[in-house]
């Protein structure tokens, strides 16, 4: 099937124009879903694909040496391959500042934003893109996102990165990685291995992050906002803007179509294994496909930090 002149304009506007789907829904009166957002039946996501009553567990990491929580983590490394943290030591307005730093680049004029866009960042180490591959995807996702390469050994690796967001992003940077490092120790230590210096780089030599936007939508029924996926990486840790409708569902079993909410919780940091450390832990733990569904009423902001082997 070839696509419909729509589909070329839209397309054309979103990426090669560079608006984003936040340029889409701020420029023009979106009444319904563009057709290059509607996704085939079987990839959209319907209530009746809901498990309640198994929520994701909720652990408090406030002593990270107690043996009880250790257990906790990995019981849900091993069944879920997903978790969330609370009294992690990451103070709630440093949370909600950089979500707001997220909100304040997505804010920008659609021209500031368009400066990032990637092929033509005049950043080396941040640029902003749609989707998960807007050139070769057939249906694309409704959801913008800016991403940023953590390279602290080299002194200007953040030069060229927008100012509205620059301090929070290096900040949250640096209070991640400890915290990524001890759920490391713990889940390595559970293989009886160690972290050191001969696996680090292996497990976390590199760091992302992601501003993920997901613009409100005319028909959130029919679109998606972030596909099922697995993240490819070794762990993601992953803020969710508080306040806003729940968007995030991880699959509960590998042979049903169940997926379980993930909620926003003030204060609280996801956690989700990826598949270089289930294929590391040769399978004992598990990286759990997730997705994002979209809503009518509000836009949502979230942002993962992805640990990867270095390259
Ligand atoms: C991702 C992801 C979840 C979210 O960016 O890989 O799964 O809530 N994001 O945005
Ligand atoms: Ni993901």
């Amino acid at each position: 099937m070839s696509p419909t002149t729509d589909e070329i304009e839209v397309k054309d506007f979103v990426v090669n124009q560079k608006n984003g789907v936040k340029g889409l829904v701020d420029f023009l009166t979106l009444t319904t879903l563009p057709s290059p957002y509607i996704q085939p039946p079987q990839e959209r996501f319907t209530s009746d694909k809901i498990l309640f009553g198994s929520p994701v567990p909720v652990i408090d990491v406030s002593n990270w040496n107690d043996p009880h929580l250790a257990r906790e983590i990995c019981h849900a490394a091993t069944k879920l391959g997903v978790f969330q943290i609370v009294n992690h030591g990451i103070a709630p307005a440093e949370l909600k500042g950089v979500i707001a730093a997220a909100r304040g680049f997505f804010e920008l004029p659609a021209e500031e934003r368009r400066r990032y866009w990637r092929g033509t960042s005049v950043s080396e180490t941040a640029w902003l893109t749609t989707s998960f591959n807007p050139y070769k995807e057939r249906v694309l996702e409704w959801r913008d996102f800016l991403k940023f390469e953590y390279l602290p050994q080299r002194h200007d690796f953040a030069a060229t990165w927008p100012s509205v967001c620059k301090e929070q992003v290096i900040d949250h940077f640096k209070k991640i990685k400890p915290i990524t490092e001890k759920i490391l120790n713990i889940l390595i230590n559970n293989l009886n291995s160690v972290v050191d210096e001969s696996n680090k780089e292996t497990l976390m030599g590199t760091m992302r992050m992601n501003f993920n936007y997901y613009p409100k939508c005319p028909e959130p029924s029919l679109a998606i906002g972030t596909g099922r996926h697995s993240d490819i990486n070794t762990i993601t840790l992953l803020l969710q803007e508080h306040g806003v409708l729940s968007s995030l569902y991880a699959r509960a079993t590998e042979d049903g179509d169940k997926w379980i909410n993930v909620p926003p919780i003030a204060g609280a940091i996801a956690v989700n294994i990826g598949d270089v450390l289930q294929i590391l832990s040769n399978d004992r733990y598990r990286s759990v496909e997730h997705c994002v569904v979209v809503n009518k009423c509000c836009s949502r902001v979230s942002i993962p930090v992805f640990c990867g082997p270095g390259c």
